[in-house]
């Protein structure tokens, strides 16, 4: 067996700590599939007031200083409840300490100081890759995800003591944390630096492009959105810089979390369930019709939608779609929260269709678990998808998903066929325009198949039930990431 590597993820958000989105669901699954590979590895997040408050860290070691222009910082250590993975919060209450969410205050504005608090974490993160490491520890690889970690390559790469190699991780080209030049200084990086093979993105710093430059390999989260990035299309600006690093840019598609998801031993379902016993399922449908204020009925077609409420997810095309199936008597669960107007136009939609739209505005964990069990199809309009974890969610909870093929949507849904029912492939239905009518039309066929074809849609069910979502192939494509990384890393010296 290849030698244990030593591996910190530096990371903004993490199960079950702090979650706006998939990357929560990612962390603490990763880490601890690389954990039961025999890898060594650790969390470094911020400590939000929230954060603290449920995790109880013991202090490690003094306040130090990390940047002259920013505050005293301090690590607690301790583990991260559920997963037994060692972690440390960075103790820093000037930059973290206030309530509201990891990126914004509670009125949905981004915290002004966000380049200072996400630099510290980046500075703080390097750190652990010098040959003293921090806390007792040193890393061998540094990993960071999303734009919050962007600048910890930086730093590992200007910081000659600093030895360990760094990786990145795109989940989502869409926010990169552009900053004033200016900030530069602030953070520490040299200004020259400032320059377009550098941190510098039209004029700004890019917390982003920094990690996609200074990387010593880059992923993202499937196979597709790793083809796509590179594109003018799907690159968000960056196409030019992810072209000049493709030969370091591997696409691995997410996994499933099974300690969360899983709908045999799902605390958050009124009933369990699985393929070979499906009562639970009805149950869950039941609750869930109740929940969203809709028309009781166990063979009411009911599709379902979770997600951060932006126009990434397409929920812009709902209306089309609803209006067009309403003769078939189809209801909907909706539950999202994000962009105001995009709230208000599904609000309206609710209003106009009682008793079969139903609204839930806002973040509940335990009712997104309950709608995906709940619900018959699972909708997925995505414009663009880095992987998306609902889709294969609803797959294992026998809720078939109805999604747009692109990026990791395309890589973890089968198009159901004749052929593809039978011999147990087929898991879903896919579309390709981002457009009302074509989601329309693919909810059509998944509702002509629940209603016409009872024995077909059972199969579709088994077939999404059974299929291997784990983290475990995951894993081995990340360790050897980590391998291709740190030979990188030695052929630069
Ligand atoms: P993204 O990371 O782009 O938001 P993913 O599909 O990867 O999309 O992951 C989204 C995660 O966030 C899933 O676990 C999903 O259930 C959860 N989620 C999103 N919005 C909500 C919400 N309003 N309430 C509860 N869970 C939500
Ligand atoms: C991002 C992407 C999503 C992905 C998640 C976790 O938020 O939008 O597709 O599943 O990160 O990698």
């Amino acid at each position: 067996m290849p030698a244990q590597l030593r591996i910190l993820f530096v990371v903004a958000e993490t199960w079950p700590l702090v979650k706006t989105g998939g990357l929560a669901d990612v962390v603490p699954a990763l880490a601890r599939a690389l954990v039961d590979a025999g890898h060594d590895v650790r969390l470094l997040l911020p400590g939000y007031r929230e954060v603290e408050e449920a995790f109880a860290g013991k202090p490690a070691g003094r306040a130090f200083e990390v940047l002259p222009d920013l505050p005293h910082a301090r690590l607690l250590r301790g583990r991260l409840p559920g997963y037994e993975i060692p972690t440390w919060l960075l103790h820093c209450a000037p930059l973290y300490d206030r309530p509201g969410g990891p990126y914004s205050d509670e009125d949905g504005r981004d915290w002004e100081d966000n380049a200072l608090r996400f630099a510290l974490l980046g500075k703080v993160g390097a750190m652990f890759g010098t040959a003293r490491g921090l806390d007792g520890w040193r890393a061998d690889v540094l990993h960071g995800h999303d734009w919050h970690a962007g600048l910890l390559p930086a730093y590992a790469r200007f910081d000659p003591a600093v030895t360990a190699a760094t990786v990145f991780t795109i989940h989502n080209l869409a926010y990169q944390g552009n900053f004033p030049a200016a900030t530069a200084g602030v953070v520490g990086l040299p200004a020259a630096a400032m320059q377009p093979d550098g941190l510098e993105f039209y004029g700004q710093l890019s917390f982003m492009k920094a990690g996609l430059w200074y990387s010593d390999w880059l992923t993202t989260v499937s196979p597709t959105y790793a083809r796509q990035v590179v594109t003018e299309t799907y690159g968000q600006g960056m196409a030019g810089v992810l072209q000049a690093r493709s030969g370091a840019l591997t696409g691995i598609l997410n996994g499933v979390d099974e300690l969360a998801w899983n709908p045999a031993t799902d605390q958050l379902l009124p009933a369990r369930y699985s393929s070979a016993e499906m009562a639970g399922k009805a149950r869950c449908k039941l609750e869930l019709q109740d929940r969203f204020g809709l028309v009781r009925g166990p063979d009411l077609p009911l599709i379902g939608m979770v997600g951060r409420v932006t126009s990434q997810k397409g929920w812009d095309l709902l209306p089309e779609a609803v209006e067009a199936l309403a003769p078939r008597q189809v209801q909907w669960a909706l539950l999202g929260g994000g962009e105001r107007e995009l709230e208000a136009s599904l609000a309206q939609l609710s209003a106009a269709h009682p008793g079969s739209v139903g609204l839930c505005l806002g973040y509940d964990e335990a009712l997104s678990h309950v709608l995906i069990a709940g619900a018959d199809v699972f909708a997925m309009p995505s414009r663009f998808e880095p992987s998306g974890l609902t889709q294969m969610y609803s797959q294992l909870y026998g809720t078939v998903p109805v999604v747009r093929r692109t990026g990791g949507l395309a890589d973890s849904v089968v198009q159901a066929t004749a052929a593809s029912v039978q011999d147990g492939s087929g898991t879903g239905f896919l579309f390709d325009d981002a457009s009302g009518p074509a989601l329309a039309q693919a909810l059509d066929a998944a509702v002509s198949m629940y209603r016409d074809d009872r024995a077909g849609w059972a199969r579709l069910q088994a077939n999404g039930m059974r299929h291997e979502f784990g983290w475990g192939r995951p894993a081995a494509g990340y360790a050897e990431v980590y391998r291709e990384a740190l030979a990188q890393r030695r052929n630069g010296d």
